[in-house]
């Protein structure tokens, strides 16, 4: 359709009509859930509401989608398609390693190809639009969500929200496989205190504005057709009521002219956040800050027509919001084809295909991390290996976010091991419930594992260290439980389950070549794993083919190349940590630990136990010290800044190197070191290579005392190394 006729459309539309596609209503609602009573009611859907939404969210499947479609349109006095909506977040059948995992790849254009794949899939299911990726900045490992960022880096996230964006979408909406992506979420929400889902954030501007939204800004710039609001408040005003936040900063300054939905009934929760009196207050502050759509309160449903009609919400808000989901709806081509790419064939061809489940593999081996290696990795073929802990047998490694995919989908390790090793004489036992007898996980009640006795528990660890004293060698398969992250999954302890650590503790007690491959949603504090195992691999939650990518690596057929997208504490005491920190007035000088009036700890180091950008492969690399090809730069120079990298040990290897760089002195206090560049290298045994990374004004840019984006002259180190630890840097004067 033109612009002119959308314009048509939408003038010939009622307010009822108009309002109506304002909202997003969950799917089950169509599908035969009741109005009078039930969750609709509740919520204050009537079926008129129904009739006239403008989004369905969570019904999935070319059947359903395109039943509910037509069931719709054929009521629909304009004919006007539903968008339907999904998080679609790590894969859709094919489900791919968590973000945080995609992350450690520091490869944002294989996340390019993950999620061209996972729209795919969700296109031809009938999907129109998934709300992914999320471009969250996270610090704090106790907040269940990080799994679903990919980390603490504001470049890196920028880099990996842009691949994202252009996956899904790809080059045009209407194009078969594309679906249109959703930054979300605006703004702040990494941040909650305390690492609690949905608390208050507080940051300053300067923060928020340096570190926080720049990765929702790429996003944005890649051209995403949506953004969602974030639950908490920002500068006090919850993000969904808040008009600074929307019109100023993303509508005014970022450019975004696409959909602003709200997080699930986040504009029902002004009420709760003590910002809005009743709900015709919260339907006015919404829909005054540009939230085009209400996510599942029903508020707008409920409100908005009355708040029209007596001249307190002008119509021209109202005009201004529908014509943006309008607009939405004719990029992806669905007035001419409300079905898009629904196809039941196609889904049978498409989901899970030989070619999905390739890429799930190469993205979970990309994203596994060494952590530690005393040589026990890769498993030499001649010893025989007990596979021992909770994940042996479990097909739960998609992660929380995992909405559609299946568990029958997904190979044990068991089964990987003995589908590609020759030594078919492991042995397999799980050593222990994936929990501990006490613990519960808070709302998941209804889907706990059953309780094992006392007896059993003692009778399973028993085996197990008897299988680690039979044989010569122990991979112990241990974590959280996938539904120990994602939302509402914040944790105190970042621990894994205490009869894990019991069962990984006797058998290292009879062992002394143990290998944990650590499956988790978050930086976990590992110090007593890593004081125990000879070696630590982590695996995230690696997805459909994580297992067999996982055996891939075990065996040495790939070595490990991940890197921390987000530091591993030492416990929690220490979080938030992050690599960028700022300088302080009294820094603490390493091993000067008894100089008492520093920033510093009287009981822990000031360092994670691994920090941002750490991790090992099966061979080893030097790095030269930093060359730089002048030392002065002025504003229009390139500067050359370059190392020369060589594999010293006795495989190939793949390393990422990474460029960072500090601003000496500043009107505003800078990072003590910040991402600017990396670059991944596979070198052969004893062979070298120089890497080099150029240097321009932009890379110097800050947010400067006086509230822009620019440089200022003055001295910058550039460190050039293998992980944030690099040091040794050299210096060059700008300007
Ligand atoms: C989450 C969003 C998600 C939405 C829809 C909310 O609870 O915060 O990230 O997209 O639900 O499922």
């Amino acid at each position: 359709m033109t612009k002119e006729a959308l314009q048509e459309l939408l003038e010939d539309m009622s307010l009822e009509e108009k309002i109506g596609q304002m909202n997003q209503v969950a799917g089950s609602f169509f599908l035969g859930a009741s109005v009078a009573t039930g969750p609709m009611a509740e919520k204050g859907f009537t079926q008129e509401n129904i009739d006239r939404a403008g989004s369905a969210i969570g019904v999935s499947g070319a059947a359903a989608v395109k039943k509910v479609q037509k069931a719709y349109m054929e009521k629909h006095p304009h004919r006007i398609p539903l968008l339907f909506m999904l998080d679609v977040i790590n894969g859709y059948k094919t489900v791919f390693p968590i973000p945080l995992g995609q992350g450690a790849a520091f490869e944002p254009e294989l996340s390019m190809r993950c999620a061209r794949m996972a729209a795919r899939e969700a296109a031809v299911s009938g999907l129109h639009v998934t709300f992914s990726p999320m471009a969250d900045l996270v610090r704090d490992a106790r907040w269940g969500r990080v799994m679903e960022s990919t980390g603490e880096d504001p470049y890196l996230n920028s880099l990996y929200a842009t691949a994202m964006v252009r996956g899904y979408q790809g080059n045009d909406l209407r194009d078969r496989g594309s679906i249109a992506a959703c930054i979300k979420h605006f703004a702040g929400y990494g941040a909650p205190d305390a690492g609690r889902d949905y608390n208050t954030v507080e940051l300053s501007e300067h923060t928020l504005r340096q570190f926080y939204l720049p990765a929702y800004e790429a996003g944005v710039q890649a051209g995403a057709a949506l953004v969602m609001t974030a639950f908490n408040t920002v500068e006090g005003i919850p993000a969904t009521g808040n008009r600074r936040l929307m019109r100023q900063i993303l509508r005014d300054e970022m450019g975004f002219d696409g959909v602003l939905i709200s997080d699930w009934a986040a504009i029902e929760e002004m009420l709760c956040h003590g910002y809005c009196a009743d709900r015709t207050q919260a339907a006015r502050r919404a829909v005054a800050a540009g939230v085009d759509m209400d996510m599942m309160a029903g508020v707008y449903a409920e409100q908005l027509a009355a708040l029209v009609q007596g001249g307190e919400v002008p119509e021209t808000l109202i005009d201004e919001a529908v014509m943006r989901i309008l607009t939405l709806k004719n990029a992806l081509g669905l007035f001419e084809a409300p079905f898009k790419d629904a196809d039941e064939e196609k889904e049978k061809e498409i989901i899970l295909c030989e070619e999905h489940r390739a890429l799930a593999r190469e993205a979970a081996r990309k994203s596994f991390v060494l952590l530690k290696n005393e040589g026990v990795l890769p498993l030499a073929p001649d010893t025989k290996t007990a596979y021992i802990g909770p994940y042996v047998d479990s097909r739960n490694l998609m992660g929380a976010w995992s909405l559609t995919g299946e568990t029958k989908d997904v190979a044990t390790l068991r089964e990987a091991v003995l589908e590609q090793r020759a030594d078919t004489d492991a042995v397999f036992c799980c050593g222990c419930p994936m929990t501990d007898r006490d613990m519960k996980l808070e709302g998941f009640l209804e889907c706990m594992d059953e309780m094992v006795s006392a007896e059993e528990q003692q009778r399973m660890m028993d085996e197990a260290v008897e299988a680690a004293k039979a044989c010569g060698r122990v991979v112990m398969l241990l974590g959280e439980d996938r539904r120990q992250s994602g939302e509402a999954a914040s944790s105190a302890g970042i621990q894994i389950p205490g009869i894990q650590q019991e069962l990984l503790d006797r058998v290292c007690a009879v062992c002394d070549q143990v290998a944990v491959v650590l499956f988790s949603g978050r930086p976990l504090d590992i110090r007593r794993i890593a004081e125990k195992a000879q070696a630590v691999l982590l695996a995230w939650m690696p997805g459909t083919e994580g297992a067999r990518a996982l055996v891939d690596v075990l065996s040495g057929r790939y070595a490990p190349s991940g890197k921390l997208p987000m530091s591993f504490p030492y416990c929690a005491g220490q979080v938030p940590v992050h690599y960028n920190e700022y300088p302080t007035g009294r820094p603490h000088v390493p091993g000067k630990d008894k100089d008492r009036f520093r920033s510093k700890y009287l009981d822990i180091p000031n360092a994670p136990l691994y920090p941002f950008g750490f991790g090992l492969t099966y061979t080893s690399f030097r790095v030269s010290p930093v060359r730089l090809d002048r030392d002065h730069m002025a504003k229009d120079d390139v500067l050359t800044a370059s190392v020369t990298v060589r594999n010293t040990g006795p495989a190939e290897g793949t390393e990422t190197i990474q460029l960072y760089i500090h601003d000496v002195a500043a009107s505003v206090v800078r990072p003590i070191k910040e991402l600017k560049g990396f670059c991944k290298v596979t070198l052969q045994p004893g062979e070298q290579k120089d890497i080099c990374f150029p240097i321009t004004e932009r890379e110097l840019r800050f947010l400067t005392e006086n509230g822009r984006w620019e440089s200022e002259p003055g001295a910058f180190e550039v460190f050039i190394g293998t992980s944030s630890l690099a040091d040794m840097p050299a210096r060059f004067v700008y300007g």
